[in-house]
């Protein structure tokens, strides 16, 4: 099955203000999108691009949680380390704090509060995640876009600029918090400086790739779902997506033991060892039918 050397980066920091009071206890990656912790989602995205090396940055104060959620992840056949961001400077600091930990590799970004879900997507986030050179990014087309990076485009359809929250959009495609760069992010993101709003800016990175000619923007097909989960109604509404998919199929969603299987890092008897957590609830049946019905699908 499918995996590489690239790395993978989980933002998981931040106040999460736009949900308190909830998040003066627990950061909001750590709070239930439906039946699992908001993290397990954007985990399972970059585990479906083959990515078995992570490194998780939090808000200090949540550290502890997340470790005991997820440990050093053999749990899930792939190995989990932390880092702290001690306030959220901005995106893009993300490369900074994580230069040891990416070393020589090439690395994946994924926002802990965004939620991907669709056919193609493995497809798309494989390929992504198997180019060596520049920097890859996806958008999707919105209601809101004034909320988001928005992408503009020339008359042939070439990516011209990605503009942050701007007041009046040129168009509806919207950055989605999922980013592939080369190792060169490390060195690109050295040299940003603070934004108005006193962040180091993911779409001033992307612009310097898109400056070099570097940059390849993926536009997702409309059976491809993004959500961003940082307000209650949008956690809300994810949650039911989610509840109401896993009714009606056999199949969980952002579920990163049954990946980890499917994608032959965990073998059965290890899946199975991991059940007694479960006493028998509905996840570890779950995982226990999987065993049994050995669905490859
Ligand atoms: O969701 C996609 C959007 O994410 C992109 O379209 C925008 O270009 C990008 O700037 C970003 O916009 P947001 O306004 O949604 O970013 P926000 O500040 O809400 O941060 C997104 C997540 O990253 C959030 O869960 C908190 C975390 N974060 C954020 C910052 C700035 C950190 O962990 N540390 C930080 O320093």
């Amino acid at each position: 099955m499918e995996d590489n050397c690239r790395k993978g980066i989980i933002l998981a920091g931040g106040k999460g203000t736009r949900l308190s009071p909830v998040t003066f206890g627990v950061s909001k990656q750590l709070l239930p999108l439906y039946n699992k912790p908001a993290i397990y989602y954007p985990l399972s995205t970059l585990m479906l691009s083959g990515i078995r090396n992570f490194l998780i940055i939090v808000n200090p104060k949540d550290l502890n949680n997340f470790k005991s959620l997820l440990g050093n992840g053999e749990q899930f056949g792939i190995e989990i380390s932390y880092a702290e961001q001690s306030s959220p400077d901005g995106i893009a600091q993300a490369f900074t704090i994580g230069e040891k930990f990416i070393g020589d590799s090439n690395v994946a970004l994924i926002l802990g509060d965004n939620f991907f879900y669709g056919n193609s997507l493995s497809k798309d986030l494989l390929k992504a995640s198997k180019k060596n050179k520049g920097a890859t990014i996806f958008a999707c087309e919105v209601k809101d876009p004034e909320r988001y990076g928005v992408v503009d485009f020339d008359k042939d359809l070439k990516v011209k600029s990605i503009i942050e929250k701007p007041k009046n959009p040129l168009t509806n495609f919207a950055v989605t918090g999922l980013y592939f760069y080369d190792n060169n992010v490390i060195e690109y993101s050295k040299k940003l400086k603070p934004s108005k709003r006193g962040e180091l800016e993911i779409t001033d990175l992307n612009m310097i790739y898109l400056k070099k000619g570097e940059l390849e923007v993926n536009l997702f097909a409309r059976a491809i779902i993004w959500l961003d989960t940082g307000t209650f109604d949008s956690l809300y509404e994810a949650g039911a997506l989610v509840k109401s998919i896993e009714n009606k199929q056999i199949f969980k969603i952002g579920c990163p033991e049954e990946i980890s299987w499917r994608m032959g890092w965990i073998n059965s008897d290890q899946l199975n060892s991991l059940l007694i957590k479960y006493k028998n609830n509905e996840y570890g049946n779950y995982l226990k039918n999987l065993i049994q019905s050995k669905n490859m699908f």
